[in-house]
């Protein structure tokens, strides 16, 4: 099934052109990630598909609605559930209250389904070993904990497509590995995810398929090894080594 299908988008700021005609269909139960220099529009195309900007031109239908006017919180409700690249906790709740929001404002169906909320309350934070800190202040967590608390947080919220902005920068290698294995069961549990990340090899394990964006366009896009070894990567992506 077709849950999300960008077509011709493009974004203009102050007169620069910053996303030019992009063409995007994702399929529910995909990953598909999102790779590019810095300033090539990763960021911004979340701004527009989480509706926090709107395009210059173009169309974004999400479960085969027309949202492209559609406000961030409608979007959200709907079911499209976003990890910012800059942390959006709440730093002065403790974790569990921090995960507690994001669960009662499931849809009450889903609510249900969960049972005791204090013990799902619980699990998220074991999800990401953040157990034995449920009752610190979220302002008191290292950088990366919080980059943890938050993914932990967005993907127990129980949308349908997830935006996920660099979710492993300043996480640890091995609980990058378990951010891995969240980010599966969601696609286990039919969810849809897009995903930003520099980290190449966490791209490789995860995406079905990665897009590589250059100055606002699609410059690639295939299945990650085809990617991965494609010529015109290592010239946009990650230029020449002075060391060779
Ligand atoms: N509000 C804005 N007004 C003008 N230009 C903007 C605005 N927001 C972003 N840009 C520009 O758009 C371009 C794309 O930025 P964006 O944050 O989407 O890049 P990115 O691909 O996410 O980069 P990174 O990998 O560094 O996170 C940059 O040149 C940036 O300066
Ligand atoms: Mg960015």
């Amino acid at each position: 099934m077709l849950l999300l299908s960008v077509s011709d988008l493009t974004l203009s700021l102050a007169g620069q052109r910053i996303l030019h005609k992009i063409h995007l269909h994702v399929e529910a139960g995909e990953i598909v990630g999102l790779i590019g220099p810095n300033g090539s529009g990763k960021t911004t195309f979340f701004n527009v598909l989480s509706g926090f900007l709107k395009p210059t031109h173009g169309k974004v239908m999400f479960r085969g609605t027309d949202i492209t006017s559609f406000s961030a919180p409608l979007r959200a409700r709907l079911g499209i559930g976003r990890v910012f690249q800059n942390f959006g906790i709440f730093r002065d709740m403790t974790l569990e209250e921090n995960v507690l929001v994001a669960l009662e404002c499931l849809p009450r169906e889903q609510r249900l389904l969960l049972g005791n909320l204090r013990h799902a309350v619980h699990e998220t934070l074991k999800s990401v070993q953040l157990e034995t800190h449920a009752k610190r202040k979220a302002s008191s967590l290292s950088g990366g904990q919080m980059r943890l608390l938050e993914i932990a947080r967005t993907l127990a919220s129980g949308k349908e497509l997830f935006l996920l902005d660099e979710p492993t920068a300043g996480v640890s290698p091995k609980m990058t590995l378990q951010v891995a294995e969240l980010i599966l069961r969601l696609k286990r549990e039919g969810k849809t995810v897009l995903l930003i990340e520099h980290d190449l090899p966490f791209i490789q394990k995860i995406c079905d398929r990665v897009i590589v964006l250059d100055v606002g366009e699609i410059a690639l896009e295939g299945k990650p090894d085809e990617v991965r070894h494609n010529k015109k990567l290592k010239e946009l992506y990650f230029g020449a080594d002075p060391t060779e």
